[in-house]
């Protein structure tokens, strides 16, 4: 490894722990710890501003949820759930985080992304990318929590998963990023993992066949309960949000 590479990987690792939450043992002290200064350029948050697209977009999900998800039994999952949990965010979002499946406290809450994993999505968003929670939209895979938050079994995931895929058509947005390796796998119709995906863009097909449509560019990257258990994976995580601003052309915050 050259000397830029070892002093590239420490900026990336010491950008990771000032956004995400420290790795390792505190180097730096707590009031030196760099702070986002947020977007610096113009920032556009919206792929449309028409009002009655907006209007369109809002009616068709909340269709969806009231009249399809809500009392869905399409599997098992219905007896343990709460609540189903449908998803959360702008209808107009230009970035759509997926996720796995609720746990207890998005079964609790009818909200997506709540608990713990939900503060590091919050801050990796935030914090990280300087955009605001309110801009983009968050949803899972599979809208009810499974048993003890296993993983989600192959016939659950495809039972829930054309909601998922009406969601994506209806807010067309410009990247998804996707949350672990059941979203990715789930939406590139892959048994790749999560470590061998990530990095990089992947094409989606929102009409669920690699021949219809056009591809969105979709960033697979690390689940935040996995960074959690997993910090030392935080700078990659970092570095896939980077590639994603990016691909949007919007400013990486600087961290003073
Ligand atoms: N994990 C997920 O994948 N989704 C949530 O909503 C919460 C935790």
């Amino acid at each position: 490894m050259s000397m830029n590479e070892v002093r590239e990987a420490l900026r990336t690792r010491f950008e990771a722990d000032a956004i995400l939450g420290a790795t390792a043992l505190p180097i730096v002290p707590p009031d030196a710890v760099p702070r986002s200064t947020g977007p610096t350029g113009p920032v556009r948050a919206s792929t449309t501003t028409d009002p009655d697209e907006l209007r369109r977009r809002l009616a068709t999900l909340q269709t969806l949820d009231e009249t399809q998800v809500r009392g869905c039994r399409k599997c098992g999952l219905a007896d343990g759930r709460t609540q189903t949990v449908f998803g959360q965010g702008s209808v107009a979002a230009r970035i759509v985080f997926v996720g796995e499946a609720p746990g207890f406290e998005e079964d609790r809450t009818g909200q997506p992304f709540v608990g713990r994993a939900g503060e590091l999505l919050t801050a990796m968003i935030e914090r990280g990318m300087g955009l605001r929670r309110d801009d983009v939209y968050i949803c899972n895979v599979i809208k009810c929590r499974p048993p003890n938050n296993r993983t989600p079994a192959p016939d659950e995931i495809a039972a829930c998963c054309p909601y998922l895929f009406e969601q994506l058509r209806t807010i067309q947005p410009e990247v998804i990023v996707a949350l672990g390796a059941p979203a990715a796998q789930t939406l590139l119709n892959t048994r790749e993992s999560i470590g061998k995906l990530r990095g990089r863009f992947h094409d989606f097909y929102p009409s669920g066949s690699a021949l219809v449509g056009d591809p969105v560019p979709l960033m697979p990257t690390f689940h935040p309960a996995y960074l959690l258990r997993s910090p030392w994976e935080k700078a990659k995580a970092w570095e896939d949000l980077k590639l994603v601003l990016t691909r949007l052309e919007l400013p990486i915050p600087r961290k003073t």
